[in-house]
């Protein structure tokens, strides 16, 4: 009973205690807070914010419009000068990003290559070409042989295929071959843009292109140009030595069989590959074309996908249409055709790949003009050369008086001079000269001098050589009836002109 009545004082006590406290405490911050309060200033319309004394006029318009002033000055400077330099900087902050992108897909595309698709293991580093184990076996599958199948070089697979065209090969695999489809449409592990980083890397591969066209965009052109240079006198080297060797009889065979005794660029750059049953599988495995004889003869297996080209059926799919035709008139249709000043306008491309534009009816002209403002058209020389010359006769059979109408040049007149020897009259500086040393005799019958020369191949089907230069692409038309797939390359970038026409020229022989 004692307990309960002392805890109850207890607790009694100590509520006491905590309203003493709180009762104490609120006094006391009353106290303070009375004692430090402000003394009240006035009336309330002695305080009115509008009534507030402000600056001066003196000093509202010296130095507070100063201040405001400079401020906006600082910044009108600030905002005129920052922009134009965002400006400038904006083309190079993209350019680094695109390039950043750009590294980031290369180095990726490596690691694939070297690592994740071990291309390496079949194409080797730097994508110079390699081979791989592969057993030949016969329709019924049985056992022929074990052989090594050549794997191209793709050290220049971009040079005779567009970016779309690779894509297709890395997407789809060559079937029949060891190269697997490797893209997710043809069922292969990689995605879309695993397939575009290594076409990435495979770029940074490449060696330099042979077309004029694009050594002269890149960067330094000299340099390309020696590259250049350098690679296309490599090829027609290793021609001259297969053929000293006695490999092939022919440039047109030795280019169309182009490494197959040598691993020359490894095959990459040979037409056999891809036409001949065998060829990707050298030299000692059965079968093969050398003993079977039936190079270009495509078709069978194991073989690339290359159409059979024998028995006359290229000259079925391009038939002759030599751009100078026998009489002497020119290439009624075809050829390339390029827009100059709006207008599709049609050209040939001479042996150093220079383009000679045609006229509306279709001569080729050169690139002076006569004085109606028409450009000039070309003399036809020997094997079909063309020729721009500075004069040009309107006599060469003074006998029958005949004068021949002259079509560029200035007019030389040739007969028969006061002191009875014959040769040029006019001009002046010609006259000296003597016909048969100084001058050369057009097939046409004309006379002329001062000639430039423009190199042109012997073309016998201008479609043919153009397919060859250009390759097929996928859903297009080519020469006679032809349905283009996109799988036969383009060979103007890595094969110099004179090669591509003797490979022509074996391909209408087989
Ligand atoms: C198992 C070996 C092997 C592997 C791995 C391989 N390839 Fe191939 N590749 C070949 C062979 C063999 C050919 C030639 C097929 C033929 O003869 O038509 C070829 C052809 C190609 C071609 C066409 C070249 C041309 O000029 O015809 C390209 C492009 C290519 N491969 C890229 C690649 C890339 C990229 C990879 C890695 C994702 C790769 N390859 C992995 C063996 C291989
Ligand atoms: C990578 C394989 C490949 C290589 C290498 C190749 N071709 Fe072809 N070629 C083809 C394919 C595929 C076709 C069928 C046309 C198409 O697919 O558009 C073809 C078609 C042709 C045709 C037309 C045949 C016809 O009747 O339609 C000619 C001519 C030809 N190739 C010549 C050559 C020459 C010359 C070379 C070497 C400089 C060569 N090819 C290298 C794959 C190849």
């Amino acid at each position: 009973m004692i307990e309960t009545l002392v805890l109850a004082a207890n607790f009694r006590a100590l509520g006491l205690t905590v309203a003493a406290v709180v009762v104490i405490a609120f006094i006391a911050v009353f106290i303070w807070n009375v004692s430090v309060a402000k003394p009240e200033l006035g009336s309330e319309i002695e305080l009115a914010a509008n009534r507030k004394p402000y600056l001066t006029d003196e000093e509202l318009e010296g130095p507070k419009l100063d201040k405001a002033l400079s401020f906006a000055l600082i910044v009108l400077g600030v905002c005129s000068l920052a922009l134009p330099f965002y400006w400038l900087a904006e083309p190079g902050r993209q350019d680094g990003a695109v390039e950043a992108y750009l590294t980031s897909f290369e180095s990726r595309g490596k690691d694939l290559y070297l690592e994740g698709a071990q291309c390496v293991n079949c194409h080797s580093p730097g994508g110079v070409g390699g081979g791989k184990d592969y057993v030949l076996q016969d329709a019924d599958g049985q056992f022929v042989a074990n052989a090594v199948w050549n794997a191209p070089a793709l050290n220049d697979v971009l040079n005779r295929y567009s970016d779309e065209e690779v894509t297709y090969i890395l997407n789809y695999g060559r079937p029949g071959s060891p190269m697997a489809a490797w893209g997710t449409p043809g069922g292969g592990p990689l995605t879309t843009q695993q397939v575009q980083n290594l076409i990435e890397y495979l770029r940074t591969l490449q060696v330099q292109s042979l077309d004029v066209n694009d050594i002269d965009q890149s960067a330094d052109p000299e340099a390309a140009q020696d590259a250049a240079d350098a690679l296309s006198a490599e090829i027609l080297a290793e021609v001259d030595r297969s053929l000293a060797d006695g490999e092939f009889d022919t440039v047109g065979e030795a280019v169309f069989n182009l490494g197959l005794f040598s691993d020359f660029q490894n095959g990459s750059n040979a037409c056999a590959r891809c036409h001949t049953a065998g060829w990707s599988l050298g030299l000692t495995t059965q079968p093969n074309i050398l003993n079977k004889g039936v190079a270009g003869c495509g078709g069978g297996n194991p073989s690339g996908i290359g159409f059979n080209l024998c028995n006359g059926s290229t000259l079925e799919r391009f038939p002759d249409d030599t751009w100078k035709m026998p009489d002497g008139s020119w290439l009624p249709l075809g050829g390339l055709v390029e827009d100059v000043d709006g207008v599709p306008t049609q050209y040939l491309l001479s042996m150093d790949n220079e383009k000679v534009w045609l006229n509306s009816k279709g001569a080729p002209v050169t690139s002076r003009l006569d004085d109606g403002g028409e450009p000039i058209p070309y003399l036809v020389i020997d094997d079909g050369d063309l020729a721009d010359c500075r004069y040009v006769s309107q006599l060469w059979t003074p006998a029958t008086g005949q004068a021949y109408p002259f079509a560029q040049g200035e007019a030389v007149a040739y007969g028969i001079r006061d002191d009875g020897t014959t040769g040029f009259i006019d001009p002046e500086e010609l006259t000296l000269r003597d016909l048969s040393s100084e001058a050369f005799a057009l097939s046409d019958g004309r006379l002329v001098d001062d000639c430039t020369v423009v190199d042109m191949p012997e073309r016998t089907s201008q479609a043919h050589y153009d397919f060859i230069y250009d390759g097929s692409v996928a859903g297009a038309g080519y020469g006679n009836g032809g349905q283009g797939s996109g799988r036969m390359p383009g060979f103007g970038k890595s094969l110099p002109p004179e090669l591509i026409q003797a490979v022509v020229d074996y391909e209408r022989g087989l």
